[in-house]
């Protein structure tokens, strides 16, 4: 059998990246250009700076993938990019960019979910197996996946108002962290204590929906009123409170989602899997079935996790044309 090399694209945000995937699972490169540095200022992603950045590099990343895996572009089977869901003018800079190389190698062109490149990430850890769970949780987005087979998503549960990474980096804001806040906050909270019991919304209730919107007021007004009574808060308790409250509502939900739903395996992906917290809770609590994540390096935007969540479309022939569209609010399919 010959070898199948899949080169993906993911420019869903602020990281523009391109990686190269041998068969179905090596990936001989994946080059990630970060323009974190750029939004800190703004304390966040700025849309048109974003777009700005990633028609700078994109041709760049092209050809670091491609010298780092050692092959030419002849060698490609197929081009792969993310999209959506994501900001508008930022896939489209990898769509663009993804269409003219399908068609200068006459290649096809494989149409891919960003969640389910972060989902797919896992499959550097460990060979899936369907049906399984997966938590995605991300600056975007915090959902629970059901996937029955191979490329077949169904969301069961989602978040009503913030994702949780969202709710990090809001929060991080409050108290003059640097963007993105998520792993400052997560390392904070191992210095301290649970003390200031934030809620934890819907928590007892057996639906799959999450809701942040809540704790991130709570965490605001007691910084606020904190401040504006001249009384210091103790950072490190704030952040594990925080914290606290953030992993009991996504272990709570994963639980009943693994109660209503037998499954093999239960994934935990996206920007917040890199989570040191979340990693020894879940390591604590969910003992029935294997839990896996995927590597540090693929939890972050990466095409990488495109590539991976790509051959599985190449092999069920979902291809697209080259009217290919950005989906800013691409979702899987719902399943209540
Ligand atoms: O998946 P991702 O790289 O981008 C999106 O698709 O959104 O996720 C980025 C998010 C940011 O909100 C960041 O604060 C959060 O992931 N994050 C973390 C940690 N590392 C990154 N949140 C909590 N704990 C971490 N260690
Ligand atoms: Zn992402």
């Amino acid at each position: 059998m010959t070898d199948r090399y899949i080169l993906a694209v993911e420019s869903s945000c602020d990281e523009t990246s391109v990686a190269v995937l041998k068969n179905d699972n090596q990936l001989l490169s994946n080059i990630i250009a970060s323009q974190v540095d750029s939004h800190k200022r703004f304390g966040g992603v700025v849309p048109e700076v974003a777009s700005r950045h990633h028609v700078e590099v994109i041709t760049t990343c092209f050809e670091d993938a491609l010298q780092e895996a050692k092959i030419s572009a002849d060698d490609l089977d197929a081009v792969a990019v993310t999209y959506g869901p994501g900001l508008v003018g930022a896939l489209l800079v990898g769509i663009a960019a993804a269409k003219a190389f399908a068609w200068a190698h006459s290649i096809p062109l494989i149409p891919v979910n960003h969640m389910a490149g972060h989902l797919m990430a896992a499959r550097q850890e460990k060979e899936l197996e369907y049906p399984l769970m997966a938590l995605l949780v991300s600056g975007g987005h915090t959902e629970l996946v059901y996937v029955s087979e191979p490329g077949h998503y169904h969301i069961v549960g989602e978040t009503r108002d913030d994702a949780v990474g969202e709710a990090y980096d809001k929060v991080g804001r409050v108290m003059c962290l640097t963007y993105p806040a998520g792993r400052e906050i997560d390392q904070l909270a191992h210095k301290g204590e649970d003390t200031y019991n934030f809620p934890r919304a819907m928590i007892k209730d057996d639906h799959l929906e999450f809701s942040f919107s809540g704790l991130k007021s709570a965490f605001i007004n007691l910084h606020h009123n904190a401040e504006q009574k001249g009384e210091d808060l103790v950072l490190e308790d704030l952040c594990a409170s925080f914290q606290a409250a953030v992993l009991d509502i996504l272990m709570a939900k994963t639980k009943k989602a693994l109660a209503q739903y037998p499954v093999k395996m239960l994934v935990v992906a996206g920007g917040v899997a890199a989570n040191q917290g979340l990693r020894e809770r879940l390591a604590q609590e969910i003992t029935e079935i294997p839990v896996i994540i995927p590597p540090l390096r693929l939890c972050g935007d990466n095409a990488g996790m495109i590539a991976l969540a790509a051959a599985i479309e190449y092999d069920l022939g979902h291809f697209a044309k080259l009217d290919l569209n950005a989906k800013p609010s691409l979702a899987f399919t719902y399943n209540n």
